[in-house]
């Protein structure tokens, strides 16, 4: 089938984690209910990192810790409940919707590490964010589907 979802990339540079943070946080001044951003990269990549920032974003203060355990961690901020999902230990797409994703697409935003599994269950419209290695720091490919093209220019300023 044809996509005719609009779609823009735009890379850019992490020389450290504050940097992965900052992105996020940019990523929290466009961010609204039912969004989803899928957070691509290796072990160790940063995801949680960038998931952090988004959330400090949106003022959580307290701590944002690695799903990868307890699989999704909710959380309630002032504009918006987000929903951030670790996928990485998951060996079927169904546990997925067990999971709530989603009815957390519903309600607010939802962050996804190890997004691979779901593959064309993905929502069409959404932010990829792709990380990799770079020297110490990380280089990052943002690819914006539907509604986030038009916010891209915001988030590489
Ligand atoms: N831009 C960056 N430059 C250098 N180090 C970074 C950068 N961003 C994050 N890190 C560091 O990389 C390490 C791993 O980060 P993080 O836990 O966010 O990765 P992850 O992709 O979520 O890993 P996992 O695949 O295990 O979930 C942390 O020590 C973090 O501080
Ligand atoms: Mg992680």
């Amino acid at each position: 089938m044809i996509s005719v979802v609009a779609c823009m990339e735009a890379t850019c540079e992490l020389s450290d984690p504050q940097a992965s943070e900052a992105l996020g946080k940019r990523i929290a001044t466009q961010l609204q209910r039912g969004d989803v951003i899928a957070l691509f990269g290796d072990l160790g990549a940063g995801k949680t990192t960038l998931s952090r920032g988004v959330l400090r974003g949106l003022g959580h203060a307290g701590p944002v810790p690695s799903p990868t355990f307890t699989l999704v961690q909710h959380y309630a901020t002032d504009d918006l409940s987000v929903a951030h999902f670790d996928l990485y230990r998951l060996t079927s797409r169904d546990e997925i919707f067990e999971l709530g994703l989603d009815e957390a697409c519903h309600e607010g935003a939802v962050l996804i590490e190890w997004p691979e599994i779901l593959d064309d269950a993905l929502p069409e419209e959404r932010l990829e964010v792709h990380l990799s290695d770079a020297g110490n720091g990380r280089s990052v490919r943002l690819v914006a589907r539907g509604a986030w093209a038009d916010r891209l220019s915001t988030l590489t300023i």
